[in-house]
């Protein structure tokens, strides 16, 4: 029975969960939120600061919420990437060094790896299937064939979609991150006051786009000072859904997929998730609280991985830019 640590420290959240035998039995995030608000966003440097003083700390809640012991664990696994160089650094060296001393196995994870696996954490979903990640840095659309073998679809050409609910947020003046009170304030709105535009609507391939929707919003604020909030909020994020779906939609039909797993922070979204209940598609999203980075997820693909690559890698680099297909 596999006991495995999962640290991500990618961006801004640290994160760390136990997973035993495929189960989790511990996840603990610690949010910079507070720290990153006032700026409207992340600032690096003071992102990996904070993972370097609070790492140490998650670890031992996580431990105590699993209710083990240090010699309980078996295999270390830590995200290498993509991300901001220093935040991976510090769970990356954190994980390693661990694992060194303590002679255990140690398992490098693709971030986004952990997006795809953090489905997993309650039922087991069968490939082949689609993956529509959208979280603050990544929007993209892969074809998991099976464990480790994926094509990427399509992504975003510009902006992320979380990232473009956090600036609109912030020119609404909501708090950052942006999309969960976005989507709050979209609850009293109306999505048919303002035609925003549904960027990429008519393509061959099956990417994203946010920025000139983000621009017609900024145009659409000068324009009309006094437009009601929550309208334009509701706008907003329907176009945003519109998009994602769409294209997802298109990508189902073309690959015969029906089969559909959405990850990231923006599968928190629950427009997105009501109106992919209309859609003809076999839904999987996982539950909230792991749609957010975290540490569990980084776990639950090294039990993946355990299965076809189980073996140490000491040599590993932290990388920024990782794409996960070719
Ligand atoms: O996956 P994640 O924690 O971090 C990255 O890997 O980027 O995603 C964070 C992003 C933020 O941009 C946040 O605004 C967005 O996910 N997000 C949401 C919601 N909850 C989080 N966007 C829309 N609706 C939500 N409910
Ligand atoms: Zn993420």
């Amino acid at each position: 029975m596999p006991c495995i640590l999962g640290i991500d420290t990618s961006c801004d959240d640290t994160g760390v969960g136990l997973v035993l035998d495929g189960k989790i039995i511990a996840n603990v995030v610690a949010s910079q939120t507070a720290l990153h608000d006032r700026f409207g966003g992340i600032v690096p440097e003071q992102a990996s600061r904070e993972h370097l003083s609070i790492l140490d700390s998650v670890f031992t809640e996580a431990i105590n919420q699993a209710g083990i012991s240090l010699k309980d664990i078996d295999t270390v696994a830590a995200t290498y990437g993509p991300g901001l160089i220093g935040s991976l650094l510090v769970g990356l060296s954190y994980g390693r060094s661990f694992a060194w001393s303590r002679n255990l196995r140690f398992l490098k994870i693709h971030h986004l790896e952990g997006h795809i696996a953090s489905s997993f954490a309650t039922e087991n979903v069968k490939t082949p299937f689609l993956c529509l990640i959208a979280s603050g840095g990544h929007t993209s659309l892969f074809q998991v064939d099976d464990w480790g073998s994926y094509v990427e679809l399509g992504s975003t050409r510009d902006d992320a979609a979380g990232e473009a609910f956090d600036k609109i947020a912030r020119l609404l003046g909501l708090p950052y991150p942006g999309g969960p009170p976005l989507s709050q304030l979209a609850l009293s709105g109306n999505t048919d006051i303002y035609k925003l535009p549904r960027p990429l609507w008519v393509q061959n391939g099956f990417d994203f786009s946010f920025s000139g929707l983000k621009t017609a919003v900024v145009t659409l604020m000068d324009r009309t000072p006094n437009a009601n909030r929550a309208d334009v909020a509701a706008s907003f994020q329907e176009a945003v859904v519109d998009s994602l779906i769409h294209t997802t939609v298109r990508a189902a039909k073309q690959t015969q997929l029906r089969r559909l797993v959405v990850a990231g922070g923006v599968a928190a979204n629950q427009r997105l998730r009501e109106k992919l209940k209309d859609q003809d598609l076999e839904i999987h999203v996982p539950p909230p609280d792991l749609t957010t980075d975290n540490g569990a997820m980084i776990a639950l693909a090294a039990y993946r991985q355990l299965k076809t690559r189980p073996n140490s890698d000491w040599t590993t680099d932290a990388q920024p830019y990782l794409p996960l297909a070719n």
